[in-house]
């Protein structure tokens, strides 16, 4: 009897009505490059910053300050929902040129990750609007879509990008915006778009900032490349316009890839409201922080705190991000010159771009020539170095002409 019931119990767990998840599909391209023997294979799939020997290293400011943080560290005891207050409130002047403390109209909070931070602004968002329009330009980097939608808002497609030209399309994405609510909310990559590398000329931002003060949008910025681009001034010129513009707005920031600190999960939140209503808008954050993570993870925050604090780390963390921006802006010369089709790449910034290649090409491309790129022809470039960029543009010319198909979803990261 009980041999039979447990059986039956057992099948029918509340998981029986989970479908599985497909595998994700940028794992598994790590997993075809490492098994792959060629020693000419090219990694441009995975998206975290290499250097010229292929490394992913910790920056020495990033261990000068672990090492004084383990010297001197007195205790671990908790800090709060808001996680490491100053911390927060250096990387608002670093990212919106403003201090937090004492501001009126912005509130700070420390979030595990960008990823933390998106989704806090959304679950925010979706508090005070349930199932409010979010428009989210096509493609963007894969977590968007499912995490604004699984935090309960609903995600509205705009075109901003012409993928036979692999180009920024502005008027495209004026047109369909035109179609957006008063109150909706307008998702923007703050500089380095993921996964096309467009960004929009300071003239742009102008005017993203004047549709959202017309029109009465709230623009949530996910600022996840900062200084990646250009140099940290000039990557958030846009952003502070934007923000300074409207009076309500989102920023979600991450430093693991500019403090080179990925699995630490470093981001932060602000949010601009009006001054009346910024006591509600710290309140909820701290609940919703509260009932997801309780409190941020410290080390990674700690870290940074150091580095902004310290004049010489200081220093030391702007001349190795200057030097990742300077390695990205030259493979991206290269490439532009080395074929017409590639020539937008050159005016673009950031780690990424999307090649004009179908799925049977980056397909081709990798059984043929050891290329790894994810399956829509988003490639990170820092994979690339100055002896294989010749090497790769070739082997991708003869598939150029071919259509990409409509613009995809890229797979991860
Ligand atoms: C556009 C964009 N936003 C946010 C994130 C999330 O960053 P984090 O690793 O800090 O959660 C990423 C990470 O790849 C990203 O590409």
């Amino acid at each position: 009897m009980s041999g039979e019931l447990t059986s039956v119990a057992l099948d029918g767990t509340i998981f029986s009505t989970l479908k599985a998840e497909a595998p994700d599909a940028l794992l598994a391209l790590i997993g075809l490059h490492a098994a792959d023997p060629r020693p000419t294979k090219i990694d441009v799939g995975v998206g975290v910053f290499r250097d010229a020997t292929g490394a992913t290293p910790v920056f020495a400011a990033v261990k000068e300050a672990e090492l004084w943080l383990a010297q001197t560290q007195l205790s671990k005891s908790y800090l709060g929902p808001e996680g490491d207050v100053r911390f927060t409130e250096l990387l608002a002047e670093l990212a919106l040129g403003r201090r937090t403390g004492g501001s009126r109209d912005l509130v700070g909070l420390q979030t595990p990750g960008g990823t933390g931070a998106l989704r806090l602004g959304a679950e925010l968002l979706a508090r005070a609007a349930p199932g409010r329009s979010i428009w989210v330009g096509t493609p963007t980097w894969a977590n968007h879509v499912p995490l604004l939608a699984g935090a309960g808002l609903a995600v509205r497609p705009h075109r901003f990008f012409d993928p036979e030209e692999s180009d920024l399309d502005f008027a495209a994405m004026m047109i369909d915006l035109g179609a957006a609510k008063p109150g909706d909310i307008l998702l923007l990559h703050g500089c380095c778009h993921n996964p096309t590398g467009v960004s929009f000329s300071l003239s742009e931002w102008q005017a993203i900032a004047a549709l959202c003060a017309e029109r009465g949008l709230l623009p949530f910025v996910d600022l996840a490349y900062h200084g990646l681009g250009q140099d940290i001034e000039t990557d958030v010129a846009g952003v502070r316009l934007l923000v300074e513009s409207v009076p309500a707005a989102i920023v979600a920031y991450s430093c693991d890839k500019n403090f080179g600190l990925y699995r630490d999960r470093v981001g932060a939140i602000w949010v601009k409201a009006p001054t009346s209503q910024v006591d509600a808008v710290r309140s909820n954050l701290y609940a919703l922080a509260r009932i997801n993570w309780s409190m941020p993870p410290d080390h990674g925050a700690a870290v940074v705190r150091l580095i902004l604090d310290t004049p010489e780390l200081r220093a030391d963390w702007e001349a190795e991000l200057g030097a990742m921006a300077a390695r990205i802006a030259d493979l991206r010369e290269r490439l532009a010159a080395a074929n017409p089709r590639f020539a937008p790449l050159g005016r673009q910034q950031g780690m990424f771009a999307m090649l004009p290649l179908g799925p049977a090409a980056v397909t081709a491309l990798r059984a043929d020539h050891g290329i790894y790129m994810a399956g829509n022809g988003r490639i990170n470039i820092a994979g690339l170095g100055e002896a294989t960029v010749n090497r790769f543009v070739a082997a991708c010319a003869p598939y150029l002409g071919t259509k990409p198909s409509p613009v995809q979803q890229p797979p991860d990261d």
